[in-house]
Parts: C-alpha cells; sequence; structure tokens
C-alpha cells in the first residue's frame, strides 16, 4: 500500500530529474525525487560542460543562474583545427549567440541545493527502484531504503535515470522502438589542473584520431583522446596521454599545452540511441533514459533540459487548465527536436573522427568537408546554429 501521495514521482537526480522537480516546484506541482546514488556521488560527477544559450535561458529565467554567470565561462565561437590549422567558427557573427561553459556536476549541485531549501524532497542511495500501474490511473513509485521498501502513490511518473536505469524498460516491448548506432571509438576524457590553453575550445581531427580541449574553469582543463572503444585505461600514463594531446592538438604549430596534475581519468564509449515513444500511459521518460548522443558537439545534457521543459509546461497544462493536449503530444514534440540533434552530433562524430575502415576517396571527402565547413558562410551558420542550440521550442507552430 502507498503511504501517501505526490503528484509526480521522479526516478533519477540527473540534470533531468532534478530540474523538472525545481520547474514543477515552481508551477506549484509537488514531486519526489528518487536517486540511486548518494549526494556526494552525482554532485562529483563529471560529465558534460557546455550548455546552449537556451538552457543557460531556463536556469536563469527559473532562478538557476548566479553562480553560473558569476563563474560559467561565455563562449561567443569555438575552434575547428585541421593538420594544424586553427579555423574560427563565431556563434556571435554568424547567429548572434553564445554557449556557457559552466560543468554539469555544477548545474547538479545548484539544483540539489535550490530543491533542498525549498522543502523538496530528493531520496538518495535509494535501491530496487520499481515503476507500477502506469497503464492504469494509480501508478505507483517504489524503492528501498533502511532495509524497507517505501511505496508512493503518483499522478504521474518521470524516468529521468539516464541510459542504465530501469524506467525505459517499463514500457511494453511490443511498444518500445529502439534506434541505435554504436561507434567504433570512444573518448579518453581527462580532468587537469592546469590553465586552459585556448580560451576557446578546440575540436581538432587529426591522422592520429580526434582531441578536444575543453575546460572547467581558468584553472582547470578538460580533454579527451580518440581511442578504441574498449581502450584499457591502465595503458595510458600521465606522461603518454599529454604527449599524445600535444601531438594533436598543436599540429604543425609552434604551440604547447601546458601540463598539468590528472586528477581524474576515464574512457567513455560512444554511441546515438532513441527510444520510441517517450510515453507510455502515465509514464514518461526524459533525457539520457530515453536518447544518447555520441559528445561531439555537447548536446547530451542540452536534450534532457529540453525534454523536461516540455513535460513540465504540459504537466502545468494539465494541472492548471485540465488539458491533455500536451501530455498527448509530449513524445512527438520532444522527437523532432531530439532527431533533428541526433542529426548534428552524429554530422560532428563522422567529420571529425578517423575512421580505420575508411577510404582513401573517404578521407579526401572528409577532409574537403571540413574544408568547407570552416569556410563557406552558409556552412558555418548551419554549424553554428546547431551549436549553440535549435530553439527548444523546434518544431512546428
Ligand atoms: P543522468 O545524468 O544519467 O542522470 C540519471 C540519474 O538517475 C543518475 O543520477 C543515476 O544515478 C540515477 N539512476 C539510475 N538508475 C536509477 C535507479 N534504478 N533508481 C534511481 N536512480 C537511478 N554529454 C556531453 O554533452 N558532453 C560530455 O562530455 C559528456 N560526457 C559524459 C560522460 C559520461 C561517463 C556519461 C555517462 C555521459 C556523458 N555525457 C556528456 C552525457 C550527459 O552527461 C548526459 O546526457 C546527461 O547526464 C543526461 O542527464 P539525465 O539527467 O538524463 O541522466
Ligand atoms: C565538452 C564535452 C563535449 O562533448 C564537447 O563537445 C565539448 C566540451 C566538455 O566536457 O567540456
Amino acid at each position: 500500500m502507498a503511504e501517501r501521495r505526490v503528484q509526480v514521482g521522479i526516478v533519477g537526480a540527473g540534470p533531468a530529474g532534478l530540474l523538472l522537480s525545481h520547474l514543477l516546484h515552481l508551477a506549484g506541482i509537488s514531486s519526489v525525487v528518487v536517486e540511486a546514488k548518494s549526494r556526494a556521488h552525482i554532485e562529483g560527477r563529471i560529465r558534460a560542460g557546455v550548455l546552449e544559450q537556451g538552457t543557460v535561458d531556463v536556469l536563469r529565467d527559473t532562478g538557476m543562474g548566479a553562480r553560473m554567470d558569476r563563474e560559467g565561462l561565455l563562449h561567443h565561437g569555438t575552434i575547428l583545427k585541421v593538420a594544424g590549422e586553427a579555423r574560427r567558427i563565431d556563434f556571435q557573427d554568424l547567429v548572434g549567440k553564445s554557449v556557457m561553459v559552466y560543468g554539469q556536476h555544477e548545474v547538479v549541485k545548484d539544483l540539489v541545493a535550490a530543491r533542498l531549501e525549498a522543502g523538496g524532497e530528493i531520496v538518495f542511495e535509494a535501491s530496487q527502484a520499481r515503476i507500477d500501474g502506469v497503464d492504469g490511473d494509480a501508478p505507483t513509485l517504489s524503492w528501498c531504503a533502511d532495509g524497507a521498501r517505501r511505496t508512493i502513490a503518483c499522478d504521474f511518473v518521470a524516468g529521468c535515470d539516464g541510459f542504465h536505469g530501469i524506467s525505459r524498460s517499463a514500457l511494453p516491448a511490443d511498444v518500445l522502438r529502439v534506434y541505435e548506432r554504436v561507434y567504433p571509438f570512444g573518448w579518453l576524457g581527462i580532468l587537469a589542473r592546469t590553465p586552459p590553453a585556448s580560451e576557446e575550445l578546440i575540436y581538432a581531427h587529426h591522422d592520429r584520431g580526434f582531441a578536444l580541449l575543453s575546460m572547467r574553469s581558468p584553472e582547470i582543463s578538460r580533454l579527451y583522446l580518440q581511442c578504441p572503444p574498449d581502450e584499457d585505461i591502465a595503458g595510458w600514463t600521465d606522461a603518454r596521454i599529454w604527449e599524445e594531446l600535444q601531438v594533436r592538438l598543436a599540429g604543425g604549430e609552434e604551440w604547447r599545452l601546458d601540463e598539468g596534475e590528472i586528477v581524474q581519468k576515464g574512457v567513455t564509449a560512444m554511441r546515438s540511441f532513441v527510444a520510441e515513444p517517450m510515453r507510455h500511459g502515465r509514464l514518461f521518460l526524459a533525457g539520457d533514459a530515453a536518447h544518447i548522443v555520441p559528445p561531439t558537439g555537447a548536446k547530451g545534457m542540452n536534450l534532457a533540459v529540453g525534454d523536461v521543459r516540455v513535460l513540465a509546461r504540459a504537466l502545468e497544462s494539465y494541472y492548471s487548465r485540465g488539458r491533455e493536449e500536451a501530455l498527448a503530444a509530449y513524445s512527438d514534440t520532444c522527437l523532432r527536436r531530439i532527431w533533428a540533434v541526433q542529426r548534428f552530433s552524429w554530422w560532428m562524430t563522422q567529420m571529425l573522427h578517423t575512421f580505420d575502415d575508411a577510404s582513401p576517396f573517404d578521407r579526401r571527402r572528409q577532409l574537403a568537408e571540413l574544408d568547407y565547413v570552416t569556410t563557406s558562410r552558409a556552412a558555418m551558420i548551419t554549424l553554428a546554429e546547431n551549436y549553440v542550440g535549435l530553439p527548444m521550442d523546434w518544431g512546428p507552430a
């Protein structure tokens, strides 16, 4: 039996679940967030780092922008480097927008603090979460804590529990459709205590593989190297990582990265993945629970923000005006933008990485594409428009 009732039960305290809970609170809608990990774990988890203009606007408009505006780094452009030659894409000039470099874990910290301060409930270290009854009108969310199973009754459940969560499997197998592409490489990522060697991000295409220079602050660099998808990190000493970064990022130039202490390193495999539909009965999927993009272009967290913004508005329309149209349209509304972003992330990935099975023709075509996209104003506008983020309400008016 359910001990109590909330309007929306949320599984997962990543950016999707936390922001949804915050947006619902602002609309006067109650929620509980149930999270498998500890607060320290989710606040220390280093992941995405680039916020689209639309994400920045959502955070500012909902009172979550103060620390981001103080500590985040506003970027008006980015650099594509091919065989050592740097070419700049000027977002401001091309599309009049910018992005903000501010770590996902900082967004998570801000949201957790805001929810707790407002009396919101986040259950950390909740194991064996279960969603039941989404086909009917009385779904429940339950979990184990302190040796006992707790159950709450909900009007709706939001599955915001990431790619490896339990929510997606609550959709019946004959309803769920999955679209997937697995890439033959991954990214070896490091966090290093050294000032970023460039004011703007550098996406480098190199014969030895892709490399990316990013950052988290004026003192902390975030750097990535294309590597085999199942690469054993033990084979990468700090010296080898720096040596490879120096080669791939600098190309032919007289330019060196300042090497510093590597404080974190790991390998991430890469895939494109979409699960449809994103709604079944009273269950809604949002963020990585429904879709994954390869990281080139930094879209993962921004897509999660887009989903929950649509969901929060639809729930608000339901509770304040009794209207179900927006809830009914949730999956289609989100999927249109998701597929547009899937296309961009796939395009950036295939353009910038090296492929072992590429023919000489493929290689020359790829170089021609990089040349075109850094030379033609029309092509640069396309890149910039997608990079700063398509409108959050992308789709038919
Ligand atoms: P998540 O952030 O995954 O949050 C889901 C939450 O649900 C987690 O806190 C998890 O602990 C919790 N959870 C899972 N299962 C359960 C359960 N059964 N019960 C309760 N809670 C559960 N994107 C970029 O743009 N750039 C990057 O550099 C980048 N790097 C990444 C590196 C890694 C290792 C990963 C995994 C992702 C990365 N991403 C990156 C993607 C980006 O971080 C995600 O798109 C973003 O986190 C999505 O937010 P989310 O809230 O949907 O999911
Ligand atoms: C970062 C990650 C990305 O995938 C990207 O395209 C740009 C920046 C980052 O972690 O900073």
